[in-house]
């Protein structure tokens, strides 16, 4: 059994998350590792040290720093985990952690559509991984889906709805009738809106991920400027209802799309979805991404596009990933079966609920 350091950068929504998840679930998330690796946080990078956090149990105080070389150099600290947002200091603190060849976790799909292209050259040249799971569609697995399940496929088509924040709006103002201003404050005191949530209502959060999906799928880099992208903010009320007489929902979609000549179609709208679509059905911070792969066919994932802890869920299961690498870890990982003692519910003690 070893322990490993985690320099956690940004201790807001998500990264209080992180804390509250390896705070309940830590024990278990060792047992899974594969050599019983233990996950520690080391030290916290912020911007006030005053603030007030939600979290379970509070961060010692000598932990905590305003200062992002300190936390990157800390011997202490084995793996760096970026959740601060932005593409500026977020830039620096990756790339001095790939240099010191600290394998990095990020939710930040925005640093990763708009510098990606630098910051996986750094990681390809220091032979340091950055795990992103986090920065697409919140607790949806789909990065790892597409990295590994897919990985026998070629990839057709991705389709579907990853802003959470927008969803709910859009939800919020058929649904209770609530103004776009309304909706979007909920939206952000539930934690799903980015700091800038401009990012949420203008398509370009959404825009981010596709661009993550698509560089992925395809394997070439492509530029935010590139694309055209439509979000939500022209969206009124009386769309809405006009969408709703007709039988369809207003939804943010997002579509990439492989066509016969190489070329790659993405874009990001409001679109009408009849309400016979499955994804009609997508309601509030829910997200839905559909991928088509020519092995696999068509497959939905669906789940919490964001918020405190669905968010945390996918960082944390980066966090595994990056300390098996350090660790190599082999043999068995991840949930062991036939390791513990328990029982099944009777027959007659089981649940006749309808689901
Ligand atoms: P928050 O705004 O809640 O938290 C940001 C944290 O980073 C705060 O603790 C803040 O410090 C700290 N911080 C910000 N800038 C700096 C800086 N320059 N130097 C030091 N510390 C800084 O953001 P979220 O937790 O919501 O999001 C974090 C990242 O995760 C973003 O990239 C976002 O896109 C991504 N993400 C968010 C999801 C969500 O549902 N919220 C879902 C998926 C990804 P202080 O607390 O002192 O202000
Ligand atoms: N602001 C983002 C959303 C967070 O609402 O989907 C998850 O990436």
């Amino acid at each position: 059994c070893s322990s490993l350091g985690i320099g956690l950068a940004g201790f807001g929504t998500v990264g209080s998350g992180v804390w509250n998840t390896l705070e309940r679930n830590g024990s278990l998330i060792s047992d899974r590792t594969g050599g019983g690796v233990t996950l520690h946080i080391a030290k916290i990078l912020v911007r006030d040290l005053a603030k007030a956090r939600a979290t379970n149990g509070d961060a010692p105080a000598d932990i905590l720093t305003t200062n992002w070389r300190a936390l990157v150099e800390d011997p202490a600290v084995d793996i760096v985990v970026e959740l601060i947002g932005g593409t500026t200091d977020a830039y620096e603190i990756v790339a001095a952690a790939l240099r010191a060849k600290k394998p990095v976790v990020t939710g930040n799909k925005a640093l990763l559509a708009e510098r990606g292209v630098e910051l996986f050259a750094l990681s390809r040249e220091m032979d340091t991984p950055i795990h992103f799971e986090a920065a697409v569609a919140g607790g949806i697995p789909i990065i790892r889906t597409v990295q590994d399940s897919f990985v026998g496929n070629r990839i057709h088509s991705f389709s579907g709805i990853i802003n959470g924040t927008s969803n709910y709006i859009l939800g919020r103002m058929t649904d209770a009738g609530l103004t776009f201003e309304d909706a979007l404050g909920e939206a952000q005191k539930l934690g799903y809106a980015e700091a800038d949530p401009a990012l949420d209502v203008n398509g370009w959060d959404a825009a981010h991920k596709a661009i993550l999906l698509a560089t992925l799928a395809y394997g070439f880099p492509i530029s935010p400027a590139d694309i055209h992208v439509s979000g939500i903010e022209q969206v009124r009320p009386t769309d809405i209802n006009f969408a709703k007489n007709l039988g369809y929902a207003v939804k943010l979609l997002a579509v990439i799309r492989e066509h016969g000549d190489g070329a790659v179609e993405l874009r990001i709208q409001p679109s009408f979805i009849a309400k016979t679509n499955i994804l009609a059905s997508v309601h509030g911070v829910f997200n839905a991404v559909a991928v088509h792969g020519d092995a696999a066919g068509e497959s939905l994932f669906y789940g919490r596009g964001a918020g405190q802890d669905p968010t945390a869920s996918s960082v944390v299961a980066d966090l595994v990933e990056a300390a098996r690498g350090l660790r190599q870890a082999s043999g068995h990982r991840g949930f062991l079966p036939y390791r513990e003692i328990g029982n099944i519910l009777p027959v007659g003690e089981t649940s006749t609920a309808y689901y």
